[in-house]
């Protein structure tokens, strides 16, 4: 039976990532803090069978006992600092996090490789921040890496740190994720935010959402199908750097119009929204759209679900939160 040490396992993508792989007949190993609390219990809920350890993304030499502990044939580097907003305020902890983190833990499985002579399968999820001011529409994988925020300058290092590391004989696939979300998103992205607080002023009847930046234009696509593109991409023969994006884009107005349209108060939709100068960040990319015809042509991989199906699930999900009939918080 395969082995998978997944780090970031409590997150969206991990836990997506741990069901899927359970259902396959995966051995899932997974890192978590000592303070998981909560996430931990969620996660078992629904994934039981997974072995857990205690880890913390900024002990290297952790990471790397555990990588030879475990012996892994296929190693997820889930975990980092996945908020962009965040990484304006703790930008040297994002690049610790999300940049480095990546080398320590390609370094252990590269040891790994080398001191069993079997073969040690990396995926690292880059970001569609990368790209930031992109200079060309959609960003595929050979458009120009130009970072404007720390979250994106973080992943920038580790997308470049999984090509040394390929160059130096290991498997590591990255894919380069756009915006995925689901019910299981926190409420510090702005979908979530949006579909949550949609729900309440439906049930309440009245109410509005803060937002930051209206304007901006994300390409929105399922989570799910996100990681399997993920597992798609370790098990390919030869490791490559893959688009995994819907290839659509819309505003966050687009957003929020649609998951108020969702929550029956379409009409006056536009009086639920506030923009508040707190949420607008120092600089961001205005808009990403990704082409994943790499991805679909050498992996097989499309996504399933479309923006309106996203928008729909997220909001209806929360509409169940609020009656008591959905027990999944975030
Ligand atoms: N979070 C947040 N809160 N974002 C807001 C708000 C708000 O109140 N108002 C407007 N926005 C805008 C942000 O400025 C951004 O343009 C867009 O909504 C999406 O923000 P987030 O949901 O926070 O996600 P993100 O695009 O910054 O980052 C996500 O996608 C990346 C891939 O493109 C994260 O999942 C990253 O981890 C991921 O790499």
């Amino acid at each position: 039976m395969p082995r998978a040490f997944i780090t970031g396992i409590t997150g969206q993508d991990g836990g997506y990532l741990a069901e899927q792989l359970q259902a396959e007949g995966v051995e899932v190993h997974g890192m978590v803090r000592a303070d998981g609390g909560d996430a931990v219990r969620e996660l078992l809920s629904r994934a039981p069978g997974v072995v857990l350890h205690q880890g913390d993304l900024g002990d290297s030499d952790r990471f790397g006992e555990l990588v030879a502990d475990i012996r892994p044939d296929e190693i997820y580097n889930l975990a980092a600092i996945s908020s962009v907003a965040y990484s304006w305020q703790e930008p040297v902890l994002t690049a610790r996090l999300s940049g480095v983190a990546a080398a320590a833990i390609f370094e252990a499985a590269w040891r790994l490789q080398e001191n069993t002579s079997r073969r040690v399968a990396c995926l690292q999820p880059s970001s569609a921040e990368i790209f930031g001011h992109a200079a060309v529409s959609p960003q595929d994988e050979s458009t120009p890496v130009r970072p404007v925020s720390p979250y994106g300058a973080a992943k920038a290092f580790a997308h470049h740190m999984a090509g040394v590391y390929r160059g130096r004989g290991l498997h590591v696939a990255t894919c380069i994720l756009f915006n995925h979300e689901s019910p299981r998103r926190p409420l510090v992205f702005v979908t979530r935010k949006i579909t949550a607080a949609a729900a309440r002023i439906s049930v309440e009847g009245s109410g509005v959402i803060r937002l930051g930046n209206l304007e901006a234009r994300r390409d929105w696509g399922w989570a799910p199908d996100y990681v399997d593109a993920m597992v798609r991409a370790v098990r390919c023969e030869t490791a490559g750097d893959y688009v995994v994006a819907t290839g659509e884009t819309h505003s966050v107005a687009d957003f929020a119009q649609a998951a108020l349209r969702r929550a029956g108060l379409g009409d006056r939709w536009r009086d639920h929204i506030e923009v508040d100068p707190e949420f607008l960040r120092p600089a961001e990319a205005p808009t990403l759209v990704g082409d994943a015809g790499k991805a679909q042509r050498e992996l097989g991989w499309a996504p399933t679900v479309r923006f309106e199906e996203v928008v729909g699930r997220m909001v209806d999900h929360d509409m169940e939160l609020l009656h008591g009939r959905a027990s999944v918080a975030q």
